[in-house]
């Protein structure tokens, strides 16, 4: 982590690198809401930070105002360009429609026996250790080893995966030379997978991209099969295990829940998305393109939005008693996957693992809770999840 100056006030100089924003942003987001929905900051060029769910929702509908060119708010200027989640229309949706068909329910339905048995096994080397890290043990290889499976690659090749990811998406927040790093180490990497399917077509992820075709009928080039991957590599893998991470941390430190839902396991599907809810892992960002006005507050070109569906997710106006989780929500239409042109692709993936990976857990290890002797720590940046989180369990 960077020292970073501290923050002078929240409303006109927030920081989401700050140390209290990393370990608890709730409070700070509904003092906020209640005094001023949308907040700036003058720090990475200007930056504004809306926290009421329908100004979050104008915004994500809205991208002839808010571009998808940038959509990480960071030090520096270099961009990265990944379409879909990178691309505005008329672009966007050609390259978007061509990679949904890997992420239908039923395509994933048949990932899920393959999920159990990577989560199995996860299990088996915890319980043989007698201690455990819930997201450096757990949480972080599940979507690394699906993705694998579905790239048709090795599962030992994740480490590396996870490496990228880190310093892409956290540490290349404010350190460039690691950010360009990761990306031309995935290019080196999946340039070679590509010239290998190129070779002998089989039935994975990459080989369906090599053979997909776009609307007008041409392949994916080469340059577009990697961008695809890169993308789904950096959108699936972090994402997914931070939401599976959270997920095992309120249900160390809140036992009531894990009770229930061990007792309960039919709930376990309504109590994931009150979780996907609370602890939404995703916020991204857009660049404003022509001077406007939401909620009320003049935003200028040139500067950037932090469009937090996390915040959305707490409006109390959306969700009564937002602050607090309910495992058993009735209603609960959040947001935690995006909203407008470019919501979750692999929202029926991350379901899936979330579930299986929950299932297993509550299964084989039903009493658990927080070490209190060790360090707990959360991500920083884009995605926010447990990156340390010391279990004790038995
Ligand atoms: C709990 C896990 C996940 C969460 C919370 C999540 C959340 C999100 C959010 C909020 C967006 C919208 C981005 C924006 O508006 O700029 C998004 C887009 C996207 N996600 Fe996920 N995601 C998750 C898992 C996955 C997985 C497993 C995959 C695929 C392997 C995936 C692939 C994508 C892609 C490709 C996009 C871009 C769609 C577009 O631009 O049209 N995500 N995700």
């Amino acid at each position: 982590m960077t020292l970073r100056p501290p923050v002078a006030d929240w409303t006109s100089d927030w920081d989401h690198l700050d140390p209290s924003w990393l370990s608890d942003p709730y409070p700070i987001w509904r003092n906020l809401r209640e005094t001023c929905p949308v907040a700036h900051t003058g720090r990475y060029r200007g930056v504004y930070f809306p926290t009421h769910y329908g100004d979050i929702r104008e915004i994500a509908y809205d991208p002839e105002h808010f571009s998808s060119r940038r959509v990480v708010v960071r030090e520096g200027d270099y961009r990265v360009n990944s379409p879909p989640i990178t691309s505005d229309p008329p672009d966007h949706r050609p390259l978007r429609m061509a990679l949904i068909p890997p992420f239908t329910p039923q395509a994933v339905a048949k990932l899920e026996n393959q999920t159990r048995i990577v989560c199995g096994e996860l299990i088996d080397a915890i319980i043989a250790k007698g201690t455990c890290d819930g997201a450096v043990d757990y949480a972080q290889h599940i979507p690394v080893r699906v993705i694998a499976h579905m790239l048709g690659i090795p599962a030992t090749d994740g480490d590396r995966f996870r490496n990228w990811i880190t310093m892409a998406l956290q540490d290349g927040i404010t350190n460039e030379a690691l950010l360009k790093q990761a990306e031309s180490e995935i290019a080196a990497y999946f340039s070679e997978q590509i010239k290998l399917r190129r070779e002998q077509l089989g039935d994975d992820l990459v080989s369906f991209l090599i053979r997909a075709r776009l609307p007008n009928g041409d392949p994916f080039s080469d340059h577009q099969v990697l961008g695809a991957l890169r993308l789904l590599l950096v959108a699936g893998i972090d994402t997914t295990w931070s939401a599976i991470g959270s997920a095992i941390w309120h249900l160390a430190t809140v036992p009531a829940d894990r009770e229930r839902l061990v007792s309960e396991p039919k709930l376990l599907p309504i109590a994931i998305e009150e979780l996907l809810r609370a602890y939404a892992p995703v916020t991204m960002a857009r660049e404003i393109v022509d001077d406007v006005a939401v909620g009320g507050c003049p935003m200028k070109r040139g500067q950037m939005v932090l469009l937090s569906f996390p915040a959305a997710n707490r409006d109390p106006d959306k969700f009564p008693d937002a602050d607090r989780v309910v495992i058993d929500r009735k209603e609960n239409p959040h947001v935690a996957f995006g909203l407008g042109i470019h919501r979750c692709i692999g929202s029926n993936l991350a379901r899936m693992e979330m579930r299986v990976a929950m299932e297993e857990w509550l299964k084989r290890i039903p009493d658990f809770r927080l070490d209190p002797t060790r360090s707990m720590t959360w991500s920083q940046g884009t995605v926010r999840g447990p990156r340390l989180l010391p279990i004790l369990f038995g």
